[in-house]
């Protein structure tokens, strides 16, 4: 039998690939190179089923032999393993961004004389476009949730962005950039204490109560499919932090922070102008602990905020409560800092980098927002957060709007600058 090679990715398979995988079996025996995590976040966005979840479905497919893990978008390593004599593929990538992969393909597979057949590209269907129905539809609080671990395995750094009501939870879910060949996204987002207080217009002191932060939850789930990140400020009382965790893993809510401070919390980029007290590493690893004991799912992750910088307590105490945070079960830390020299909190990292257990660290660039994504992987991130950017965007946009229409005492000026036309606020929504 002749040997057939078949790349895919997706896990909404539909008679395109059936076509394709059609195709390749009456050539010979068809081995899928399967996606991986990692090389599909390269140039789409996760898919909705794992890996395994993935495979099962492919290799239950008529004609499918095997299907063995492709780690890269680039095929080189499985074809040279392999030596198919063909490679099947639609042919639609001979234009767009899978050109120059198309093209390797073909100089590979000249190698030992292999060949590439391309049949016509389904048309009437696309993954693209099931993906979209699907996100009408809906995710589970099981898929979302285990999203973000699926993005720190597969990500260099995993990309989150602040949102505080439906609005701007659907620009993070929405907003995509082109450059470079790839499409880039946020990945998931942050509910940010400061901008879902500042946005009810209340101070940022653990005083918008858990029950309106779960309503901001809800609008932010009901319009979105990616993870969700919780600011969970201190976590308030042990007891209470159990219950909390509880009823976010439930939702499928993938992650909540909690920083290491009592008393009166105030937010960090006040830093010591305010009072900021400490909790004991006692207190605080006790808190860690009773949330992990209170998890349902694995997938679930607690991640320990070390505010030692911000309080001016120094390195040492960080660097100290960072090791037991992990010990009592933090999945992840996040070192904070309002310095925007940005030293402190690369000489957190060179020192945290020679821990012999370390988990992924998350950074908060609000301050030290000159370093890039790639600076920030380079110094150890595995997370960033954008923290509160869409807010303090929309509120000088808002407050411009409204002194316009005070100045000319009507709102053709305002509305010609600021505002987008209302035709397009009315179809911005999904149905
Ligand atoms: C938030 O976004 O509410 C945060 C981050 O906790 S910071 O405001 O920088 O403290
Ligand atoms: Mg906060």
């Amino acid at each position: 039998m002749k040997k057939v090679y078949v790349g895919m990715g997706t896990d909404l398979v539909h008679h395109g690939h059936i076509n394709i995988i059609e195709v390749a079996r009456d050539l010979g025996d068809v081995t899928v190179g399967l996606l991986s995590d990692k090389a599909v976040s390269k140039f789409s966005r996760m898919p909705f089923l794992s890996y395994d979840e993935r495979k099962k479905i492919l290799e239950n497919l008529k004609g499918v032999k095997d299907v063995i893990p492709q780690n890269t978008l680039d095929y080189e390593e499985n074809l040279r393993s392999i030596k198919p004599d063909y490679v099947v593929h639609g042919d639609d990538w001979k234009t767009g961004p899978q050109k120059h992969i198309r093209e390797r393909v073909i100089e590979l597979l000249k190698e030992w004389g292999g060949e590439l057949v391309e049949p016509e590209y389904t048309s009437g269907i696309s993954s693209t476009g099931l993906r979209n129905a699907l996100k009408e539809v809906g995710t589970t609080p099981d898929i979302r949730r285990r999203l973000l671990r699926r993005l720190i395995e597969s990500k260099d750094i995993v990309r989150v962005l602040e949102a505080h009501n439906g609005i701007s939870g659907l620009i993070v879910e929405e907003t995509t950039y082109e450059a470079e060949g790839e499409i880039r996204e946020f990945d998931a987002l942050w509910v940010s204490s400061l901008t879902d207080s500042t946005a009810k217009g209340k101070p940022d002191t653990e005083y918008v109560d858990r029950t309106s932060r779960f309503q901001t939850i809800n609008d932010i789930l009901d319009v979105t499919t990616k993870p969700i990140i919780l600011d969970g400020d201190t976590g308030g009382v042990t007891e209470h932090f159990a219950m909390l965790v509880k009823n976010l893993d439930r939702l499928g809510i993938s992650a909540v922070i909690i920083e290491d401070k009592v008393g009166l919390k105030r937010n960090s980029l006040f830093g010591t102008e305010v009072k900021q007290e400490l909790d004991t590493i006692e207190g605080f690893c006790e808190k860690i602990n009773a949330g992990k004991k209170a998890q349902m799912t694995d997938d679930f992750m607690i991640i320990a905020r070390l505010e030692s910088l911000i309080a001016d307590q120094g390195m040492e105490d960080a660097l100290t409560r960072a090791k037991a945070y992990i010990e009592a079960g933090a999945d992840a830390i996040m070192i904070h800092s309002r310095h925007k020299d940005g030293e402190e909190i690369m000489e957190f990292m060179r020192r945290y980098n020679e821990f012999d257990f370390k988990v992924p660290v998350v950074s908060v660039p609000s301050s030290y927002n000159h370093f890039t994504e790639e600076e920030l992987v380079e110094a150890g991130f595995s997370i960033v957060i954008y923290a509160n950017h869409l807010l303090r965007a929309a509120f000088p946009a808002m407050k411009k709007t409204a002194e316009t229409i005070l100045k000319n005492k009507r709102s053709m000026e305002a509305a010609k600058e600021f505002c987008m036309p209302i035709k397009e606020i009315l179809t911005i929504l999904p149905n």
